[in-house]
């Protein structure tokens, strides 16, 4: 960008249905702009006039939107000479250094604005209850800016109780509020549970394909992760007693695998809890779903029936409500559970308790059950939706797979390379590669979520999409 020129909004498109006011997202797509570097310190942003007129909002949206960001000292009215970007930005924006390398994973993709079209792990944008929420929150930031003290390590007892009551009558699961362990959602359950274990240099079996993260905190916390493959069946316990049969634990999705969607069958149920009964194993299951089961009545936990000892149940409330509340809790089986609870409060802590309130008064009034019962509606549409459009458009081969729907690519395409493409064009299908474990055969295609998808234009999205996918020579679109 020529030095004086205005920054251009090429990328900013406003959504609005979303909650949020225009001039909030303007202002957020400007904070990100400068976080990520393409809006640099002096910059010179467009006028009032000339934005107003490019986005079709009035003059005093935009104005709105930088006034708040020279409130945060993010940018500086120059009078005459327009707006521009602060030089010395607060130390929560600096952005990335010339040519310096960001310091966060490279597999960890975040966008705190608005999410893309077909990203995965992010609700529907449009059916957030945000204004409730808001309320919720603000009542119980209220109330507990007057405590002072640790609170209870494991968690509010409210939050504990409410817990309890919503896992027995949704996920079958008895179990005392006593057991309940509040978290920052699976990863925090998952880190609690692997120090309880004392799984550090043991092995544990994990889904291949399976959730990234998982591989990656394992190996993390130094444990050696062992791909056991999965059917249409689920995991293949069999194949996981061969590869190790002396692993301090399996990590399973039972109720829908991740990715494919698939319920670990019953006969795999039991030879699952057979194994961990038979070796002193335990099995961490991950219910990252929950109920959002968009077939029928979602099938009981693991940990469901009373009785059943050797299941550390997670949960977490990243896709039933979002990642942003970054609340989930651990059912700890009772021959685990005072060590589960040692580490929680030598090592850990729960989360805010303002958060942990307002959660807890979104479960105990019913919001909760109305609100899933509502996404799983909203989610079923979607998924239909787009599994008859991508048919409309010729392609046969996409499959339902929980939240999501696989689009199978010829094994030799890159869909890593076609995942970052998409995202430049504001398209955020997931690769399906990084899902298989190093040593498998990676299989390639994408995943495209269906929370945000709007059926008015998916027809669209579908065909900016498919253009991106060029058939090398020898494949025909049949196989794609
Ligand atoms: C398989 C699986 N487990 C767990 C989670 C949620 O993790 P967290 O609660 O740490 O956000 C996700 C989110 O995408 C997931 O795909």
């Amino acid at each position: 960008m020529p030095p004086g020129a205005p920054w251009k909004m090429a990328t900013l498109t406003l959504d609005r249905v979303s909650p949020a006011t225009l001039a909030d997202q303007i202002a957020r797509h400007i904070e990100f702009a400068i976080a990520e570097g393409s809006l640099q310190s002096g910059g010179r942003l467009p006028s009032w006039r000339d934005l107003a007129g490019q986005l079709g909002v009035a003059r005093g949206t935009v104005r709105a939107a930088y006034e708040k960001l020279i409130d945060r000292g993010l940018l500086i009215a120059a009078g005459a000479a327009g707006t521009r970007v602060a030089e010395h930005l607060p130390p929560t924006i600096v952005p990335p250094s010339s040519g310096g390398e960001s310091l966060l994973p490279q597999d960890f993709h975040f966008r705190s604005t608005q999410a893309l079209v077909f990203q995965m792990g992010v609700p529907a944008h449009d059916a957030f209850p945000a204004t409730l929420w808001a309320r919720l929150h603000r009542q119980a930031v209220q109330s507990t800016s007057l405590q002072t003290g640790y609170g209870d390590p494991r968690g509010l007892p409210e939050l504990r109780s409410a817990v309890a009551s919503h896992v027995a009558i949704a996920r079958g699961i008895e179990c005392s509020p006593e057991q309940i362990i509040v978290t920052t959602g699976f990863r925090g359950g998952l880190g609690i549970a692997l120090r309880a274990i004392g799984a550090t240099g043991r092995q544990a079996w994990v889904e291949d394909p399976g959730y990234p993260v998982t591989r990656y905190a394992l190996e993390l916390a130094g444990v050696h992760p062992v791909p056991v493959p999965v059917d249409g069946d689920g995991m293949i316990v069999a194949r996981g007693r061969e590869l190790a049969p002396r692993a301090a634990l399996a990590v399973v999705t039972p109720g829908q695998q991740a990715p494919s969607g698939v319920a670990l069958a019953e006969h795999r149920r039991q030879e699952l809890l057979q194994w961990a009964e038979s070796c002193g194993g335990w099995i961490v299951e991950d219910d990252y779903l929950a109920e959002l089961h968009l077939a029928g009545r979602s099938p009981n936990a693991l940990a469901s029936g009373g009785g059943v000892e050797r299941v550390i149940h997670v949960g977490t409330f990243s896709k039933t409500i979002a990642p942003m509340v970054g609340v989930g809790f651990l059912v700890a089986p009772l021959p685990l559970a005072r060590r589960l609870i040692d580490v929680a409060t030598w090592l850990g802590g729960p989360p805010n308790a303002a958060l942990q309130l307002a959660l807890s008064a979104f479960l105990s009034e019913g919001h909760y059950l109305r609100h899933l019962r509502r996404m799983r509606r909203l989610y079923g549409q979607r998924r239909q939706c787009l599994l008859d459009t991508l048919t409309r458009l010729g392609i046969e081969t996409a499959v339902p797979a929980a939240l999501s729907v696989m689009l199978p690519l010829p094994d030799d395409f890159d869909d890593r390379r076609l995942a970052l493409e998409a995202c430049a064009v504001d398209l955020g299908p997931a690769p399906l590669s990084p899902w298989f474990a190093a040593d498998s055969p990676p299989r390639s295609g994408l995943l495209l979520a269906v929370a945000n998808v709007r059926e008015r234009n998916i027809e669209q999205d579908c065909r900016r999409l498919l253009t991106l996918i060029s058939i090398p020579k020898g494949v025909s679109k049949e196989q794609v």
